[in-house]
């Protein structure tokens, strides 16, 4: 059974030139990207999208760090999607990646534990709040889906 996923490439991975490394990982990994959107966050929405961390200290600085640049959204597709494409980018902190998931995109494009290039939805029930945050089309109840 096929399932999707939500994967973001975050300002440090577009300004750091990895988007066509991130992709190629992502296709060779089978993949599918569905759709794919650049996107500039302002602090409303990327608020909104972290909303589950809004009472964490470090809840600003992820806000700003969102907004400092545009983000590459997608909708990637294959079985087991979600699980795998946590799997593909690796642990939260990059720094910790580097060491322990060498071959991960974090530990390729990461810094440390907030600029960690890429998100990637944690759960199925994520990966559908996500995904029709920013692709309309995906969400229940929409008029003329494609899908
Ligand atoms: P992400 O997996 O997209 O989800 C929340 C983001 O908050 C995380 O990646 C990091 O970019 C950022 N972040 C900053 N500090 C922390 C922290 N202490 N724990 C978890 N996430 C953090």
């Amino acid at each position: 059974e096929k399932e999707k996923t939500f994967a973001m490439i975050k300002p440090d991975g577009l300004s750091g030139n990895y988007t066509d490394e991130i992709k190629n990982a992502i296709l060779e990994s089978g993949f599918i990207i569905l759709r794919e959107m650049t996107v500039r966050l302002d602090e409303d929405t990327a608020g909104k999208f972290y909303a589950e961390h809004s009472s964490r200290s470090f809840f600003p600085a992820l806000v700003k760090y969102m907004t400092s640049g545009p983000v590459l959204v997608m909708v990637l597709e294959k079985v087991n999607a979600v699980a795998d494409w946590r799997a593909l980018i690796g642990p939260t902190d990059a720094q910790k990646a580097k060491v322990t998931h060498p071959h991960s995109i974090r530990a390729m494009c990461g810094q440390d534990l907030e600029k960690n290039c890429v998100h990637g939805s944690d759960s199925p029930q994520s990966a559908e709040r996500e995904i029709s945050f920013f692709f309309e089309e995906f969400s229940s109840g929409a008029v003329g889906s494609k899908h």
